[in-house]
Order: structure tokens, then sequence, then C-alpha cells
């Protein structure tokens, strides 16, 4: 394949909604570094302790997730996980549809079912952590 294949088209949205009179996108820019900075230790270590150290992906049952649940750092550790990530690609994925979408109605459609999976994964997400029940029969 040519590398003009591979390419990936310029940001080609006609025209870009106008800048807002607050400092959304400032907040919002300062957000993707530090959730990112955040992130690589989260899910580094994530990485580490479910998949390499101590038996790795063989050792993971309902019996090590209700272990692991049964300790509040877990859980905080997972839902800022969770929160930081899904808010994170999220965000990310908002810019590219404002980079991307030349319609006004193509951008509004695919943001609003974007802010819809967001909150879908979110609330489903938390209610696990929290809800979890190690006792199921
Ligand atoms: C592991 C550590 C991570 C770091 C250090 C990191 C860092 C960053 C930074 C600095 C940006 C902003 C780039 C820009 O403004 O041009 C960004 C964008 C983005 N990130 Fe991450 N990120 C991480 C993890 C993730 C994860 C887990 C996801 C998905 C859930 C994700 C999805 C995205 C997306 C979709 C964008 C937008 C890309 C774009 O604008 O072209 N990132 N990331």
């Amino acid at each position: 394949m040519s590398q003009e294949a591979l390419a990936l088209d310029k940001p080609r949205s006609p025209r870009r909604p106008a800048a807002r009179r607050n400092n959304f996108e400032l907040y919002s820019w300062l957000f993707m570094r530090i959730s990112g900075i955040l992130l690589v230790f989260l899910v580094l270590g994530h990485l580490l302790i479910m998949n390499i150290l101590d038996g790795g992906v063989h050792r993971i049952n309902f019996g090590f997730v209700a272990g692991r649940w049964a300790s509040p750092f877990w859980q905080v550790w997972d839902l800022l996980m969770l929160w930081l990530a899904e808010i994170h690609g999220g965000n990310g994925l908002r810019t590219i549809i404002d980079d991307y979408a030349r319609k006004d109605t193509t951008r509004f459609w695919l943001k609003m079912l974007l802010y819809f999976s967001m909150v879908v994964v979110l609330f489903t997400g938390t209610l696990v952590i929290f809800t979890f029940d190690p006792n199921i029969s």
C-alpha cells in the first residue's frame, strides 16, 4: 500500500463551531494532559497486577475479583480508571467529531451518541463497582 493511502485526512470540517466566551476548551486541554499522566500509572498498574505478576491472567476468576473489590483501595483505583479513561476517551472523540464532521446535524447526532454511550458506561461501571455482591448464588 502506498504511503498516501495510509495517510489520515487532515481535519476537513468546513467550519468548526465558533469559540465560546468561556474557558471550557482550555480546561479540556489541561484535563487531557492531567488525566493522561494519571492513566499511565492506573492503566500500567492494572496491566501489571491483572495480567503479568503472580500468575497473571490465569488466576483471575470470580473469587479473585471478589477479593479485590472487598478493598476500598481497589474500588477507588478501578473507579478512577473508569471515570478518567471514559471522560478522557470521550473528550478526545468529541474533538475528533468537531474536526471531521462536515454537517452540523452529523456533528450533533454523533456527539449525542457519544454522550449517551459515556453516560451508559459510567453509570453501569460505577453501579457494578459499588453493588458487586460476592455472595451471589
Ligand atoms: C495511558 C495513558 C494516556 C495518555 C498519556 C494519554 C494522553 C493523551 C493526550 C495528551 C491527548 C491530547 C492530544 C491532543 O490534544 O492533541 C490524548 C488524546 C486522546 N486520547 Fe489519550 N492518553 C492516554 C490514554 C487514553 C485512553 C485509555 C483512551 C481511550 C479510552 C484515550 C483516548 C484518547 C483519544 C480518543 C484522544 C483524542 C485524539 C485526538 O484528538 O486526535 N487515551 N491522549
